[in-house]
């Protein structure tokens, strides 16, 4: 039983009042539905979409995907005010923000926690009346880090694994949320977590070792904890390099690219493609690109920066804020440097279909994913998984995924020489330099895909109970 707080599908209304489904964005749903798709099991999450209670049954469940319909998923519905306060307030405005290490946006309010603790306490109820002898529940990310304990109360013996897919920050930072004592008790009811690096872990275990009560064995990343013990380790989680693979090399796709290919003509293609969240460093690499056009005269009108920016969270004032400056920055450049034949900068804030998206990344010489944080970063995964040895990825030294793609020019993205140097060097590198990192990255990606990840941490979850 896989548990997240965003459904891997959404029933919407359409304009023409039809009802579409549609696949969520994020690393959680990207990563995890291909996984379910196979292995089959039962999904729960939060009903997010105006038509998905038009087409779910008396249980709330629904078959999908709609056109292969392989597992269910079962909605739960949320009120407005819930998530307002759970969604919006206490997961976004105070554990995203903190947990990306950005204690100022931090916005700590006594209604987002207590409606925090009743929606985690209404996920495990529908969890409860679903679960049976011997099933495994999966809890996914910092939205639902109550739900173990919440199970627990009822259930001791329910095996539950929790997979934390955001970083976890070091005790200076973590100790400013003033309820930490309680979202480490609820955590800690799960049998075993894991973190995407093993610098998460470390600083997990740091956090919880100042926890009044708590034994830690470091040696078997073993925390015994009220009669309880909860496993820890790293799993860095890996994309289905497969789907990605053949996609990539799909005649659909390879029109589309040639298609865009037309359209930027022979200039370099620099690509950045994100969730629009302040945490992605967006802005930063807009200013770095500038830098590089303001102090070399020589690459102007050979490069074009595209960044491709999904809306998000857009009830947050952050991010509305974000997006704000982000437009300023983009026309300002443009402004600066545009001509009849070279626009500087194309900015996209938009959904794109995943063909588009592929064909994007394979005309693209260089991708700039630079996150100020980032749990792991899975496009930087897509990335190498669907492109060809002519590229090089550019990646922040702050996400997960530059801990394996250690072949990457790694950045600093509060650093914009950095990321400006780090440009020219792809722009300018030798094509077996480009062939030899691609290939190792390559080999990483298809190593350690989703797969992997998976079976790894199921057998380590069944250790948990031998
Ligand atoms: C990140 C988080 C996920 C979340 C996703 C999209 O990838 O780790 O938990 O699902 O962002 O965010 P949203 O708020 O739209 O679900």
């Amino acid at each position: 039983m896989l548990v997240s707080n965003r459904e891997p599908y959404i029933h919407k209304k359409s304009k023409k009042n039809e009802i579409v489904c549609k696949k969520s964005i994020g690393g959680v749903i990207s990563a995890l539905d291909p996984l379910i798709r196979k292995h089959k099991g039962l999904w729960i999450a939060w009903g997010s979409g105006n038509a998905d209670f038009l087409v779910t049954d008396t249980h709330k469940k629904v078959k999908i995907p709609p056109e292969n319909p392989c597992y269910e998923l079962k909605r739960i519905p949320l009120t407005k005010k819930e998530i307002e306060n759970y969604y919006h307030g206490f997961s976004n405005r105070v554990l995203w923000p903190l947990f990306h290490l950005f204690i100022e946006k931090m916005q700590p309010k006594e209604t987002y926690w207590n409606t925090y603790c009743k929606v985690n306490k209404k996920f495990a109820q529908n969890i409860l009346s679903e679960i049976g002898k011997d099933d495994f529940i999966w809890i996914h990310d910092y939205q639902l880090s109550l739900v173990p304990f919440f199970i627990k109360q009822r259930k001791p013996t329910a095996k539950i694994a929790f997979f934390w897919h955001i970083p976890w920050p070091p005790w200076e930072i973590f100790c400013t949320l003033p309820w930490r004592d309680e979202l480490l008790s609820g955590l800690l009811q799960s049998d075993f977590i894991g973190f995407h690096t093993f610098s998460y872990v470390s600083n997990f275990l740091n956090c919880v070792n100042r926890k009044p009560g708590v034994k830690l064995n470091i040696k078997k990343k073993l925390i015994h904890y009220e009669k309880h013990t909860t496993k820890i380790k790293h799993f860095p989680l890996g994309i289905c390099y497969s789907e990605y693979h053949q996609i990539a090399h799909s005649s659909a796709m390879l029109k589309k690219a040639a298609h865009l290919k037309k359209l930027y003509g022979n200039k370099k293609l620099v690509l950045g493609i994100d969730r629009l969240d302040y945490t992605k460093g967006i802005l930063n690499r807009i200013k770095a690109f500038e830098l590089l056009l303001d102090e070399n005269p020589k690459y102007r009108e050979k490069i074009v920066f595209v960044q491709i920016a999904s809306p998000s969270r857009n009830k947050i004032e952050e991010y509305s804020l974000m997006k704000k400056e982000i437009d300023e920055a983009v026309g300002r450049i443009n402004g600066k440097y545009r001509n009849e034949t070279w626009t500087p900068v194309m900015y996209f804030s938009k959904e794109i279909s995943l063909t588009s998206l592929l064909a994007y990344y394979w005309i693209s010489d260089i991708g700039l994913l630079t996150p100020l944080r980032d749990g792991m970063n899975l496009i930087a995964k897509e990335y190498i998984a669907s492109n060809n040895e002519n590229t090089v990825l550019i990646l922040s030294e702050f996400a997960g995924a530059s801990e394996e793609l250690t072949n990457a020019l790694t950045v600093n993205p509060y650093d914009l020489h950095s990321i400006a140097r780090a440009i020219k060097k792809a722009v300018d590198m030798p094509s077996d330099e480009k062939k030899y990192r691609f290939q190792a990255m390559r080999q990483k990606v298809k190593n350690h895909d989703s797969e992997w990840w998976y079976s790894n941490f199921l057998k380590e979850w069944e250790h948990v109970y031998a």
